[in-house]
């Protein structure tokens, strides 16, 4: 039976009414919760009557098994490997689409028409320029400060001068506020404003790469790579990127105030941050301890991943969804060869990736945990072949990924979800009498005004 909502557009779930039982053995209770059927993937319970009808909370840390609302852009079966926007395989995209389309198919749940797809372009290429404070900025950045944190501090600055309402137009502003930063990073002087007439992939990287007369010979190789790195970027479920743009915008923040949140969160080394790790680790076993054989540089860091006591772990591996393959590491690693052979570039991390994949596959440790390789694993190769620097890669990787957070903001929007706002489980001390410094002596605290009751007693 579909849920109804009265919302043009917005989503639906169909709803299994009392479908699970819950038996509260302490309060001699049974609670009754509905099922939610999804059009993909796993039934979900509906919590929400939890503490309004129950007076209790649902646990969950770190959103395991929560869902956290209705989406219809991306759907992900860890268990198979298959990643889907809109019902359309990744692979089918990274051969057959572009990254525009695939902005598109993400925010409005179809692919478009020929005039869509051309209003559409038109329109984020005519929007992508950022007000003379972000230009500013850019220009007065340090260029070896750390990349993320100076990308969020110039999206902020977006935030804080625009006054453009329009939200998708942060897709475009992200392309040249990104490409800039590369050509910052690289030393060039010349701030370069986007060029509407160009394709998406072209335009980002004539910004990037142009000498200062903003002169740019495109390699259709190297355009065609990078169509396919932001298409690969554009949307992965609720991470903990998109997640933190759905809570921001959930708030009523603006849409550029939710994209520096969500760089900030990409940043992480567990998260956007690992395409950069994997290339160092790359580099740390060409070039550390040369005097041993590839092979035992190779059984050293596995033995070190495997080892509870130390904190490395074999960056580029494993997923919190996938536990079988990362179809998007499928497609890069199929794609990855032409890219270097249409370039000429031989880059032997590639071989060494290479081996360290088939050691980990071998390995029971990896096999047993589900860890393959993920997305970031083989993208940073294809990177450096587009004479991107690893300190850049993350950054690339939010230039795709502002799709999805674009898109996933705005779905929360029409779907008028409330403020973002979980519970918790308090662990810390009951209410006390504050005691003053001088009469607290070698202790801290004092005890509870009153001891809090067994839960069996209550
Ligand atoms: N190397 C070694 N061991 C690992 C790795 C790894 N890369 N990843 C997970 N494990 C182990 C954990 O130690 C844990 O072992 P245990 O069961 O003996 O305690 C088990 O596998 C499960 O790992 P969790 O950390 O519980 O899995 P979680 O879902 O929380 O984390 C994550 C997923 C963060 C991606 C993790 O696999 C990781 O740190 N990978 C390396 C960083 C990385 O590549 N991040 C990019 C992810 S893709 C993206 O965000 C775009």
């Amino acid at each position: 039976m579909p849920e109804k909502n009265t919302q043009r557009g917005a989503n639906t779930v169909a709803r299994q009414p009392a479908r699970f039982k819950l038996i509260d053995t302490v309060r001699k209770e049974e609670i009754s919760l509905d099922g939610l059927q999804p059009t993909q993937g796993l039934t979900s319970i509906d919590v929400s009557p939890l503490r309004p009808t129950f007076q209790m909370n649902a646990f969950d840390p770190a959103y395991k098994s929560t869902s956290m609302g209705l989406s219809s852009k991306t759907f992900i079966d860890g268990e198979q490997g298959i990643l889907t926007h809109g019902g359309y395989r990744i692979e089918d995209l990274t051969d057959n689409s572009n990254f525009m389309e695939v902005t598109y198919l993400l925010r409005e749940g179809e692919l478009p028409t020929a005039t869509q797809l051309a209003d559409f372009k038109q329109d984020i290429g005519e929007n992508a320029n950022v007000p003379p404070e972000v230009r500013d900025y850019i220009k007065s950045s340090n260029p070896k400060a750390k990349p993320m944190a100076t990308l969020a501090a110039a999206v902020s600055t977006l935030a804080a001068n625009t006054n453009d309402e329009n939200p998708h137009h942060i897709i475009g502003q992200m392309s040249t506020i990104v490409a800039n930063l590369i050509r910052r990073q690289q030393g060039k002087e010349a701030f370069l404003p986007s060029n509407p007439d160009l394709d998406f992939a072209e335009n980002f990287l004539r910004m990037a790469f142009a000498d200062d007369n903003g002169h740019y010979d495109a390699n259709p190789a190297i355009v065609e790579a990078m169509d396919k790195l932001l298409i690969l970027h554009a949307d992965h479920e609720q991470n903990a990127s998109t997640t933190n743009v759905r809570n921001t915008r959930s708030a009523g923040s603006t849409m550029a105030e939710c994209i520096a949140a969500g760089v900030n969160t990409l940043s992480g080394p567990l998260h956007g941050g690992a395409n950069q790790a994997v290339l160092e680790q790359l580099e740390m076993l060409a070039t550390a301890d040369t005097f041993l054989p590839l092979e035992t540089r190779i059984e050293r860091i596995i033995a070190r991943a495997k080892d509870k006591d130390d904190d490395f772990r074999l960056m580029g591996f494993g997923h919190r969804v996938y536990k079988n393959r990362d179809p998007r590491a499928m497609v890069l690693k199929k794609f990855v060869d032409s890219v270097l052979a249409e370039l000429d570039v031989d880059d032997p991390r590639l071989e060494t990736a290479r081996r360290v994949e088939k050691a980990a596959a071998k390995d029971e440790y990896f096999t047993s945990r589900g860890l393959y390789p993920n997305v970031d694993f083989y993208s940073g190769i294809i990177m450096s072949a587009l004479e991107l620097e690893p300190r850049q890669f993350t950054m690339i990787f939010a230039a795709g990924r502002v799709a999805g957070w674009e898109a996933q903001a705005e779905e929360l929007n029409r779907d008028k979800m409330a403020i973002a706002r979980p519970r918790q489980t308090y662990v810390g001390p009951t209410e006390r009498p504050y005691i003053a410094i001088e009469q607290r002596g070698e202790h801290n605290g004092g005890p509870a005004l009153e001891e809090p009751k067994e839960l069996n007693q209550s």
